[in-house]
């Protein structure tokens, strides 16, 4: 409790340097920091008291673990006990980049990060402001998404700035985000890699790397594998639909959002040029819609090949989590 009024009363700086952002998060402060999927709220991850502070800042469950963020594959050694060749070729093809590597945990990484789970998932970021910050840091560095638990995620710094100013040090500042959804999170841990989270790099093309590669399954879920999975995501304040017909007349406050043109008589709408601009654009849109009062989101469904999976999949867990529609 202590440490949330500490943080309640920061100024939150907002700086382009990654050094200065840099120096705060090594005093074992919390940093906000762009990476290309979305924006990381990161802290020193050997430094159990500064994980903390991100749980504080966030609202996070304290029984959902983060992923672990390098800026060089070295690092990956102190953190795993083991490193089984499955991982080894994965980070060979993906990293830098959107894929995040669930392996055996070693005693340099608490509970804390870990949520008492025996693993810990590290990822080698690709976004070039992310790296230049990482690299500086020199150490790893613990990092959900940055927005209060139960937001979206966030795709640009104004986004992180909305939701956390005044609760964090610093807000790195880049572009928006290239992706847009978050990691794909594979557990190297067993026998196979599994698929615990969809996202940017698609099941295809991590069995054609490694091919046993599988999707998690309704018991990796129950027994606990996947942590991320059993939480409560974000919940629109709108209803969405996800696929199935436009309604004839769109209600008042609807707005839609999908590939090519725009249905008429919606008050906000977002016509993406392909599957990719779509889950780019997704989360910037829910948060522009909550901006100016939408109650219907219609969501266009796509195919589930490549990042469609992923886009469907946080198009499906949005759509549960908001107020269903009557009759
Ligand atoms: O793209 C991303 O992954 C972004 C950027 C900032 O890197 N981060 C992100 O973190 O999305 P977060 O905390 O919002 O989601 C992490 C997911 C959760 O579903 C969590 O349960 C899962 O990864 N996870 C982390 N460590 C894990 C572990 N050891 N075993 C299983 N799942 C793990
Ligand atoms: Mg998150």
């Amino acid at each position: 409790m202590h440490s949330v009024k500490k943080q309640m009363r920061v100024r939150t700086r907002i700086t382009a340097s990654p050094a200065v952002a840099a120096r705060l998060i090594r005093e074992g402060r919390v940093v906000a920091f762009p990476t290309e999927t979305v924006y990381g709220l990161g802290a020193l991850a050997l430094d159990e008291r500064s994980v903390r502070m991100i749980f504080d800042a966030k609202g996070r469950p304290a029984d959902n673990p983060l992923i672990v963020h390098i800026g060089a594959r070295e690092q990956v050694k102190e953190l795993v006990r083991k490193l089984p060749k499955s991982a080894e070729r994965l980070m060979d093809a993906f990293w830098p980049g959107p894929l995040t590597i669930v392996l055996p945990r070693s005693n340099r990484v608490s509970d804390a990060v870990t949520a008492g789970l025996d693993t810990v998932g590290i990822r080698l970021p690709s976004h070039p402001v992310a790296l230049a910050f990482l690299r500086v840091v020199g150490v790893p560095v613990a990092a959900p998404s940055a927005n209060r638990s139960g937001r979206p995620s966030p795709t640009s710094w104004q986004a992180v700035q909305q939701d956390l100013d005044g609760r964090i040090a610093a807000i790195l500042k880049g572009p928006r985000s290239r992706v847009g959804l978050e990691s794909t999170v594979v557990d190297c841990s067993g026998r196979v890699p599994v698929v615990l989270r969809a996202g940017a790099v698609s099941l295809e093309e991590l069995r054609e790397v490694v091919r046993g590669t599988r999707s998690a399954s309704r018991a990796d879920v129950e027994q606990g594998r996947s942590p991320g999975l059993r939480h409560r995501h974000y919940a629109p304040r709108a209803r969405v639909f996800v696929g199935g017909e436009t309604p004839a007349r769109f209600p008042a406050r609807s707005a839609w959002i999908g590939v090519g043109k725009a249905p008429r008589g919606v008050a906000l709408s977002e016509s993406c040029r392909d599957v990719r601009a779509y889950a780019r654009a997704l989360f910037h849109f829910f948060r522009r819609c909550e901006g100016v009062g939408i109650r219907q989101i219609y969501c266009q469904t796509v195919s589930t090949r490549g990042i469609g999976a992923a886009l469907m999949d946080r198009l499906r867990r949005a759509a549960a989590g908001s107020v269903k529609p009557v009759g």
